[in-house]
């Protein structure tokens, strides 16, 4: 006899009120060992191969197998048979609807894949094929929670890529804790990535991510896979980002950027200057600056609004899409090195369009939007600034600038305010490379 937790599947040989693994109250239930038995992985998906000297092992494949959409290749650095991808997300932002697309992507092109949902019925699932306009007929659905289910499926279907969706959804070890918790989850993507190696197989693995927590997120997995991508949504609209976390077989810095449509999830190849309006009038409060998402430059535009604050009490800071503390620092820069001041002023400061900007390189872009909305004038729609700002009123110089100020100049810019930095040798675009803060915004006629 043993007693186990039924959240996480923690085991005592004695009764507890509170699990020491989880914290949990009251979870624990007595378990009779010969239930304990875990799923049996069918033997013809077991591999019992001896140890094999380096040069007679087989080298891969060269060729990399695609998902039919460039953008998310790019991301993936290429799908290898046997590899195994985690793809996270919230709830709701569309990684059902991308594996659906992508599984009959590859069906379409390599053969049959097997799409096992444990949250939907097959019927919605082809309902949601239909609304795609993809009814591939190598392309297999199961609705079921059951590992074991899973893996006779597989063994049955034989198929070049599985979908999982989701991880939180199977039952690995019908003693092992509820459906989603951490024991669970886990023993389901241990079973799972030792079957894609030994069969062969490319297996998505979708996982949520809870604010709550209340199961096992992706993040517990990520160590037993190749590859982790999370889907991301920018705060409004329809625009999502794929972005990579861990690669086995390529680069992390890839991101693709994605829009949904009625039609599934599309490619935006060229998103540089989806994130700008496309507004012509020049407005006081605006910076252009471009940042960086993965490798790709984007355009983002840094708007800011500042105004006698109204009330008692302290003024008013609010950020979207920007650090707030490192926005203080800025504030304070100002003050201090420019002799500007936001003490008796509300600052409000947003990016447009929804994207987090995180990026020091933003620094000059936040600086000039302040005091271009505090001195009522704008800066020219054709200029963009770029530029990490140092405590001392300095400017420091910006990772890839020479990349983006490329970009910048392909898109049509026709002037930039930057740090001291590298230029490419040949560029076509005014450059004013300024030292400090104060030389930057005299540039732009903000002081
Ligand atoms: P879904 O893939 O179910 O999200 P997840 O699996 O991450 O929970 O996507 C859910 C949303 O996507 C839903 O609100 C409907 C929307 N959607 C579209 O806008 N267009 C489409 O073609 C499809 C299939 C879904
Ligand atoms: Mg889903």
């Amino acid at each position: 006899m043993s007693f186990r937790c039924q959240v996480c599947g923690y085991r005592s040989p004695k009764w507890l009120g509170r699990c020491p693994q989880c914290g949990n109250y009251g979870t624990f239930v007595e378990v009779e060992e010969e239930k304990e038995a875990k799923t049996q992985v069918p033997p013809e998906l077991l591999s019992h191969e001896p140890p094999k000297p380096l040069p007679e092992v087989p080298a891969p494949p060269p060729e990399r197998l695609s998902t039919g959409m460039p953008e998310v290749d790019r991301v993936l650095g290429g799908l290898v048979p046997g590899a195994v991808v985690l793809f996270g997300g919230e709830p709701g932002i569309g990684k059902s609807t991308l594996l659906l697309q992508i599984a009959a992507n590859l069906a379409e092109r390599y053969g049959k894949v097997l799409y096992v949902s444990g949250e939907e019925a097959p019927s919605q699932i082809k309902l949601r094929a239909q609304r795609l306009g993809r009814e591939i007929s190598d392309l297999y659905l199961l609705s079921t929670q059951d590992l074991l289910a899973i893996l006779n499926a597989v063994s049955r279907v034989a198929p070049m890529a599985l979908v999982v969706d989701s991880l939180q959804t199977v039952l690995a070890d019908p003693a092992g804790g509820e459906v989603g918790s951490l024991s669970q989850v886990r023993e389901s993507a241990a079973q799972l990535s030792r079957v894609a190696k030994t069969a062969g197989i490319v297996t998505f693995l979708v996982s949520h991510i809870t604010k709550e927590g209340g199961f096992a997120g992706p993040k517990t997995v990520e160590h037993l896979v190749d590859v982790a991508v999370y889907l991301e949504g920018i705060r409004e609209g329809d625009l999502r980002i794929l972005r990579c976390v861990k690669n086995r077989y390529g680069s992390t810095a890839e991101v693709a950027v994605l829009e949904m449509t009625g039609k599934g999830l599309v490619e935006v190849p060229n998103p540089s200057l989806f994130f700008i309006s496309k507004e012509a009038l020049p407005r006081p409060g605006t910076a252009i600056v471009p940042v960086l998402e993965g490798t790709r430059t984007l355009l983002v535009e840094v708007q800011a609004l500042v105004t006698p604050a109204g009330g008692y009490g302290p003024p008013q800071r609010r950020m979207a899409g920007l650090d707030l503390n490192r926005t203080l620092v800025l504030l304070a820069v100002i003050e201090k090195h420019l002799g500007v001041h936001t003490r008796a002023l509300d600052v409000y400061l947003a990016v447009a369009g929804g994207l987090e900007v995180t990026e020091p390189a933003a620094d000059l872009g936040i600086c000039a939007a302040v005091l271009s909305s505090l001195r009522d004038r704008p800066i020219p729609q054709d200029t963009v600034v770029l530029g990490e700002v140092g405590l001392a009123g300095d400017l420091r110089p910006v990772r890839k600038g020479p990349e983006r100020l490329q970009e910048v100049a392909k898109l049509g810019f026709r002037r930039a305010v930057v740090s001291h930095q590298p230029l490419p040798k040949k560029l076509e675009l005014e450059v004013v490379r300024a030292k400090t803060l104060r030389e930057a915004l005299e540039a732009l006629e903000l002081l």
